[in-house]
């Protein structure tokens, strides 16, 4: 509850390089810090179109753009942080307790989210003042 975005962090992938074509991994509490219990996809998004804007009590996520490019927004209620994600071989983990936006995604950008918790409707927390509030701020 009282994480701060200082614990977001980039987190570089393996990257073997082959002039075949190169291949990047995910092992769950490897490269990322949890086990992975749900993965989902954001894709055909339109124009300017925004996605997230919202926080999650526990699940964590860790967020790569698999094709294209969009920016992160994240909030712990004090301080923002945008932060770019445009190759496959680095991706983005998000603790729970913060609050995120999706954004500026590109034309056929593909973003894959790794997430800790099978999907719940009661770990959301959707709108900024009840974020706040959960903040204790
Ligand atoms: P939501 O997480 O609100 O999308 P975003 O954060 O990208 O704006 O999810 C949109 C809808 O999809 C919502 O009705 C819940 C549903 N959904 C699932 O059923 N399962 C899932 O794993 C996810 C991520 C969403």
């Amino acid at each position: 509850m009282n994480t701060t975005i200082a614990a977001v962090r980039m987190i570089d992938l393996p990257k073997i390089e082959d002039p075949r074509g190169n291949l990047s991994f995910i092992e769950e509490e490897n490269q990322i810090p949890f086990k992975i219990e749900r993965t989902y996809w954001i894709y055909d998004v339109p124009g300017g179109q925004v996605r997230g804007g919202h926080a999650f009590k526990e699940q964590q996520e860790f967020i790569v753009a698999l094709s294209g490019s969009f920016d992160v927004v994240v909030d712990d209620g004090k301080d923002k942080k945008t932060y770019s994600l445009n190759r496959s071989y680095y991706g983005l983990f998000i603790p729970a307790g913060l609050w995120r936006q999706m954004q500026n995604f590109s034309t056929n950008s593909l973003a894959m989210v790794l997430s800790s918790t099978s999907f719940s409707e009661e770990d959301y927390i959707r709108d900024y003042p009840s974020f706040i509030n959960y903040k204790g701020l």
